[in-house]
């Protein structure tokens, strides 16, 4: 969802900031603008603005001729309040054109702010929550803020909500303020040149070091260096941080067409990279020093409950069974959507695990916040390091799964898996779970990077995934079942299939089929079945011969031949907790095929962002 850059430099702010939004567009927006300070010799700095309602390409190609300054902020704009138009996108000016304003998250009294900014005779211009920021931060000069600063501090104590941004005003041209309340805001620190940004990776390229703000900072930036304060004024200190190595790392497309293949085929570096480290033969254990938890506090705990949303909820029920399995701990996994919206009962002897690749999903942040102040002990499973939700919670596991840009995740489900595989090795060997079964899941993990290359490499070799991918393209519908974790791969599958490609897909417990679904089932009604070959085999065979004798269409996806299914999809096998990552990878193929057939936008499908910042 929306993204921030800015600029405090000698150089022209324009290829920076272009530079930034390209690197924020995976995150989704509907409209992108820039807004640089322009000084002619001897004369004052001018604000000059530029917005498009489309994308950042069209931002550039459409830019004024002579078009540069600095200072300078950019935006790419998720509509929230208003439709994406170029008066709703971003950067957001007062009356006067002296005060620009970018803003990630939501003004919830901007109605009351706008009323009262109109009876002081304030005209706004668009529909935003943000306008009226740039307004505030006007009304604070006007009475008698002394500096940049102190405007923005003053507006801010008007504002409730929800709020990264970046403010310029032609008055202070030598500075850039940000502020952050419940959206990320960094800094990152070149040489004799400042970047500030709501993702790391807009700023990665250009610097190593970076400051993350907490909620309630503030920061003046200016090309020499930074000064944080709080909204009360304080002043505060900040260390900065060296930033995560896989975050600078070429993040472009390289030999592939989209960063959706890229990342499909990045998995097994990326699971190599989950479990670097972290193995400890000896014992056949694994280390995570990153929980903060000695075994005497891991072992108080009783039950496990994992928060998070979309694929990472998936990928939390899969990391529940593998506990179940493993630790012999009760464990669960719940939507943080939802968990917020309950009153929960927090248990001390319960350790919480939030899941989020982004690490700044509101839904699972809000979770993590409402579990804490109950007293809960929350660690989190977290891809982007320095993410808001890394910094939250009590203790964590990195995926290291490097930069995720496509929308769908596809490595950050899998490396998910595995670091809940590690985890349930970790809690299991101080119970019950044996040397001997420690060491086959660590062994069974060790293969699993050249196992998914080889089903990468033999789809490469056959085509067969693509081929079955154009067929169900077709179709309006698809259903996708599994049992036990067979259910869960089927309830990713789904959603890889319908975020990308816009068909329809649903999951279901293959036992529940019979309890309504079937009544769908038909010849136009093509099912994915997820079949390992496991104790449910049998069970999930007969499941197929149901939908067979109704003449649905059926692929399955397993490790031999399904009898009942027109075609499997044949992957190799490991051992049952971890079969899971190599039954998502066709589906994962299958969706982006599919999308490919379809000719869309792959990875960044309609209506979706990559991190969900807003409730
Ligand atoms: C799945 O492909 C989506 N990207 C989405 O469901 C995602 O998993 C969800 O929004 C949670 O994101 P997070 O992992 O960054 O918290």
């Amino acid at each position: 969802m929306c993204g921030i850059v800015g600029y405090v430099g000698p150089r022209d702010a324009t290829g920076p900031l272009l530079e930034g939004l390209h690197r924020v567009e995976y995150r989704g927006y509907d409209s992108a603008g820039v807004a640089v300070l322009h000084r002619r010799r001897g004369q004052d700095a001018e604000l000059r603005v530029h917005r498009t309602a489309g994308r950042v390409d069209d931002l550039e190609a459409s830019l004024p001729a002579r078009w540069r300054g600095t200072p300078g902020i950019g935006h790419t704009r998720w509509a929230t309040h208003g439709e994406p138009t170029v008066a709703n996108a971003h950067p957001h000016t007062d009356v006067s054109g002296r005060i620009a304003v970018v803003h990630n998250g939501i003004v919830e009294n901007a109605d009351e702010l706008r009323e009262k900014l109109a009876a002081d005779g304030v005209v706004t211009t668009s529909d935003t929550d943000t306008e009226v920021i740039a307004h505030l931060v006007a009304a604070a000069f006007d009475d008698g803020a002394p500096d940049l600063e102190q405007a923005v501090r003053r507006a801010l104590s008007r504002v409730v909500g929800t709020y990264g941004l970046a403010v310029l005003d032609a008055g202070h041209p030598d500075r850039v303020v940000v502020a952050r309340n419940g959206s990320p805001v960094l800094l990152g620190i070149g040489e004799r040149e400042m970047f500030v940004a709501s993702d790391v990776s807009a700023v990665a390229a250009h610097v190593s070091q970076v400051v993350y703000l907490d909620d309630g900072e503030l920061a003046s930036v200016t090309a020499d260096g930074y000064r944080t304060f709080t909204l009360d004024d304080r002043a505060t200190e900040k260390r900065p941080s060296e930033m995560d190595v896989a975050e600078l790392e070429d993040s472009e497309r390289g030999e592939h067409e989209h960063f959706l293949a890229k990342e499909i085929a990045e998995q097994p570096r990326a699971i190599s990279q989950a479990l670097r480290g972290r193995i400890e033969e000896r014992f056949a254990t694994v280390h995570l020093g990153g929980l903060n938890m000695d075994v005497r506090e891991a072992r108080a705990y009783r039950r496990v409950t994992v928060l998070g949303c979309g694929s990472a909820w998936f990928a939390g029920e899969l990391g529940a069974q593998m506990i179940e399995d493993l630790a012999r701990m009760p464990a669960r996994a719940e939507s943080a959507s939802e968990f917020r919206y309950r009153n929960p009962v927090v248990e001390p002897d319960t350790l919480y695990v939030a899941v989020s690749q982004s690490g700044e999903t509101a839904d699972t942040l809000a979770a993590v916040q409402e579990l804490q102040r109950k007293g809960g002990r929350v660690i989190g499973v977290v891809n982007v390091v320095g993410s808001t939700i890394a910094r939250q919670v009590d203790g964590g596991i990195y995926l290291h799964a490097g930069p995720e840009r496509s929308v769908a995740s596809t490595k950050s489900f899998t490396s998910t898996l595995v670091a809940f595989a590690l985890l349930a090795v970790h809690l299991g060997r101080m119970r019950d779970l044996s040397p001997a079964d420690g060491r086959r899941v660590l062994d069974a993990l060790a293969a699993l990077p050249s196992q998914v290359q080889d089903v990468l490499d033999t789809e490469r070799e056959t085509g067969t995934v693509a081929a079955v991918a154009a067929e169900l393209a077709t179709r309006e519908s698809v259903l996708y079942i599994g049992r036990r974790h067979g259910w869960a791969v089927a309830r990713e599958g789904a959603q890889k299939l319908k975020e990308v490609s816009y068909v329809h897909a649903e999951a279901y417990a293959a036992a529940e089929l019979k309890h309504g679904p079937l009544a769908l089932v038909g010849p136009e009604l093509p099912t994915v079945a997820v079949v390992p070959d496991d104790d449910l085999f049998d069970k999930n065979a007969s499941t197929l011969a149901e939908i067979r004798a109704r003449r649905g269409p059926i692929v399955a996806v397993g490790h031999r031949d399904v009898p009942n299914a027109g075609r499997t999809l044949v992957v190799p096998r490991s051992e049952p907790e971890l079969d899971p990552v190599l039954l998502s990878v066709p589906l994962q193929l299958l969706a982006y095929h599919a999308a490919v057939a379809l000719g869309r936008d792959v990875d960044r499908p309609r209506n979706l962002a990559k991190s969900v910042t807003v409730e």
